[in-house]
């Protein structure tokens, strides 16, 4: 028989509500009921929620008012078992056992593929809870409930979740569009000043690479971030899920088989830092490391022009980011500084070709291929001084 060639195309699409509401366990509030529908038996939806337990133990009595809220929704969605609490930080993401327990309990309660799993709390609670609802069953439907600005504004309304297994960060996800997001407001001023900023830095981030309008805003706004105001922070977050939509929803690849990851400027070091600082530096604060680098270099090659680094650097600190970390001056053995393995670990990542996003101007963005390692120590120093 002669070879045979078939090409399979398919195409699906996703949607998914993202809503910014208050209170969303207020039995009039149908934010959350409103996305459980009934399943393909007509049959009442059922759902178990997940709850990060730095925001339960800021929040008493949350969970009676969740089971309060689906017992005034029983017509609509079941509640399959009380609400389940979960090791809020980035720890989490490192047990692989905390997955096995989350399957177990799955198989437990006999959830189906049109249960849902509501998962309430900062990013990292979203991410390993996420990672195990999108393997039992192939993927369940999961609600997501960030409680952080760092969550709401980036985290929540992407489409990956991650685990940091064998050493390193995020080494291992899987891309799953969530079945809807809701971002409620009223759980932010819980959050400790240090939780509170870092959301600030994916802002930044996004700002640079896409929006001056959004910069001059962040720039406009960066003390009273830091002085807790909630009114400012809540139009910062609104902006920057935009942006992070927008580009998921327009780059032609929400799923990254390309070679770029342009929302992922300032994070190859970012990455590198978490991790050898076993996790003490957060996210969000290795982030603002993580542009401040990058936009030196920006600076250094000609991308960026002086006032407009000084305005980022000023930017971050007013929102009271420390800009130089001292894992930025650690040196191997081979005298190579160790920030820079952040930059194999993308390489691997995207193939063996690197490609990094670095501003070209503010909203602006290009892509490199190679970079120059000697430049990026000298950045790395003169860090030190800001
Ligand atoms: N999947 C993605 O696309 C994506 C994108 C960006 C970041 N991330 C990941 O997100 C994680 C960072 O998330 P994060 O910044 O939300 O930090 P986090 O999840 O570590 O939460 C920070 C701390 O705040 C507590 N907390 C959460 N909400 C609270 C509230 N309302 N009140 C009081 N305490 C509260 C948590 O218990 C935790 O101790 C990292 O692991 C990062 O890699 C994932
Ligand atoms: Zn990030």
């Amino acid at each position: 028989m002669s070879d045979r060639f078939y090409k399979q195309v398919l195409t699906v699409e996703f949607e998914y509500p993202v809503v910014f509401t208050r209170n969303v366990f207020d039995p009039g509030n149908t934010s959350l009921a409103g996305v459980m529908l009934p399943t393909s038996s007509g049959r009442c939806a059922r759902a178990v929620v997940f709850v990060d337990s730095g925001v339960a133990s800021c929040h008493p009595g949350l969970s009676d008012r969740i089971q309060a809220y689906f017992a005034a929704h029983a017509t609509e969605v079941e509640l399959a078992e009380a609400p389940r609490e979960v090791p809020g930080g980035e720890a989490i993401k490192g047990e692989l056992g905390f997955v096995r327990d989350v399957i177990g309990f799955f198989v437990d309660l006999e959830l189906c593929r049109h249960s849902y799993v509501v998962a309430l709390g900062g990013g990292a609670v979203l991410d390993a809870v996420g990672f195990a609802a999108s393997l039992f069953h192939r993927g369940l439907r999961l609600v997501r409930l960030p409680t952080t600005v760092l969550a709401q504004n980036d985290v929540g309304v992407g489409v990956k979740n991650a685990m940091n297994l064998s050493g390193g960060k995020n080494t291992v996800g899987t891309f799953s569009p969530p079945w809807a997001v809701i971002n409620d407001f009223a759980f932010l001023p819980t959050l400790t000043d240090e939780h509170w900023i870092n959301g600030a830095a994916e802002a930044f981030k996004v700002a640079i690479i896409r929006d001056a309008a959004f910069f001059e805003f962040l720039l406009r706004h960066a003390g009273q971030f830091k002085a807790r105001a909630q009114e400012p922070m809540e139009q910062l977050i609104i902006r920057c899920a935009e942006l992070h939509l927008e580009h998921i929803r327009t780059s032609g690849d929400p799923f990254e088989f390309g070679r770029a990851r342009p929302l992922d400027f300032g994070h190859w070091s970012a990455h590198r830092l978490e991790a050898m600082s076993g996790y003490r530096i957060s996210h969000g604060q290795a982030v603002a490391t993580g542009i401040a680098l990058d936009s030196c270099y920006a600076l250094r090659q000609g991308w960026l022009s002086e006032p407009e680094y000084r305005n980022i650097c000023r930017g971050l600190k007013e929102c009271g980011f420390a800009l130089w970390r001292p894992e930025l001056a650690e040196a191997g053995a081979d005298g190579r500084l160790k920030i820079l393995g952040g930059l194999e670990s993308f390489r691997q990542h995207l193939g063996g070709q690197l490609h990094l996003t670095f501003p070209r101007g503010i909203g602006r963005r290009m892509e490199v291929s190679e970079v120059d390692e000697a430049l990026i120590a000298e950045c790395a120093e003169s860090l030190k001084g800001c």
